[in-house]
């Protein structure tokens, strides 16, 4: 009797316990979701005010205690919350120190953070905004689309980032990076901000669905040269090795087969 008591409640409790935490989700999402989304595309004052602070600790030192630039670090009134979100999400901000160029490196603030510092730095002044993933989707491309893509990314982008995207070196020390493996989100962003050397591309040279189709081309090379590379990318020396592996290994069974045959003449 007893041991059928709690078998018996865990069967009522388990369908319940599974709505009520759908309903727990479903509140939840209805709560969180809405401001997050209005908060990221306009900044709220409490994410402004989050924003400064943090701000004021880690980035005033080369940028001011008000986004106004030192000689360490140039003024970010303008730059708008794209630009923030690129710098940050891809850990060139904070630079650890002033130098040639800020690398690429592992971020370390989370993504409410990197929120509250672009809300910042947006309300310093108009910039470009970080983008709906409706901006930068290129799921739907067609192929036409992509091959647009592709001669859009020779006629603006190849010089500095090379034809396959490997990058490049660009005078006294810099180099423009290799774009595989950026996330569609952040090339984005570096069309329309143009970290350091890159130019800005605004609306008006390329537009949205241009820069789409581009995204689209370099996440089309990115998958591709994996296939033929892996052998012709190594060059002789992987085709060497299977040569060598191939060759001998069938020589090997060749003498076998001979000796085998031999064997069994005599
Ligand atoms: C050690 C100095 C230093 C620190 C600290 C620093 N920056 Fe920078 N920042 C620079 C320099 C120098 C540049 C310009 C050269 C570059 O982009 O590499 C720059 C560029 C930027 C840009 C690009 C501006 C543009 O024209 O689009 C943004 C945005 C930015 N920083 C944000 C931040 C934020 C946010 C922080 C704090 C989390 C931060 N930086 C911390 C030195 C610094
Ligand atoms: C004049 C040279 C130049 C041209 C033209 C140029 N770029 Fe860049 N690009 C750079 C440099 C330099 C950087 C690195 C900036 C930095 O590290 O702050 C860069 C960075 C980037 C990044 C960031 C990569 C990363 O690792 O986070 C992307 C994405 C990018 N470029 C895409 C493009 C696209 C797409 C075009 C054409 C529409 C283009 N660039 C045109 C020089 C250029």
């Amino acid at each position: 009797m007893r041991s059928g008591t709690p078998r018996r409640r865990n069967k009522a409790a388990r369908p319940l316990s599974l709505v009520l935490a759908l309903v727990l989700l479903g509140s939840l999402y209805a709560a969180l979701m809405p401001s997050a989304q209005v908060a990221a595309d306009t900044g709220t004052s409490a994410q402004v005010a989050e924003g400064k602070a943090l701000f004021q600790v880690t980035c005033s030192s080369c940028h001011g205690l008000n986004g106004e630039g030192t000689s360490q670090g140039p003024s970010l009134i303008g730059v708008g919350a794209a630009s923030v979100d690129f710098q940050v999400s891809t850990g060139r901000m904070p630079m650890a120190r002033p130098g040639e160029q800020a690398p690429r490196k592992v971020n370390t603030y989370t993504a409410e953070e990197i929120g509250k510092l672009s809300a910042y730095v947006a309300s310093l002044g108009p910039g470009p905004a970080v983008p709906k993933s409706s901006q930068y989707d290129y799921s739907t491309l067609t192929d036409e689309q992509i091959a647009r893509g592709g001669e859009l990314f020779r006629t603006n982008c190849s010089a500095c980032h090379q034809a396959a995207a490997n990058g490049g070196a660009l005078p006294n020390g810099k180099y423009a990076p290799s774009l595989h493996g950026v996330e569609p989100l952040h090339i984005y962003e570096a069309v329309r901000t143009g970290p350091q050397q890159m130019p800005v591309f605004a609306e008006g040279a390329i537009p949205d669905e241009d820069l789409a189709s581009i995204i689209g081309y370099l996440k089309g090379i990115e998958d591709q040269p994996s296939a033929g590379f892996s052998l012709g990318g190594l060059g002789p020396v992987t085709e060497g090795l299977f040569g060598w592996i191939i060759g001998i290994g069938g020589l090997c069974l060749f003498a076998v087969w001979i000796t085998s045959r031999g064997a069994r003449a005599k």
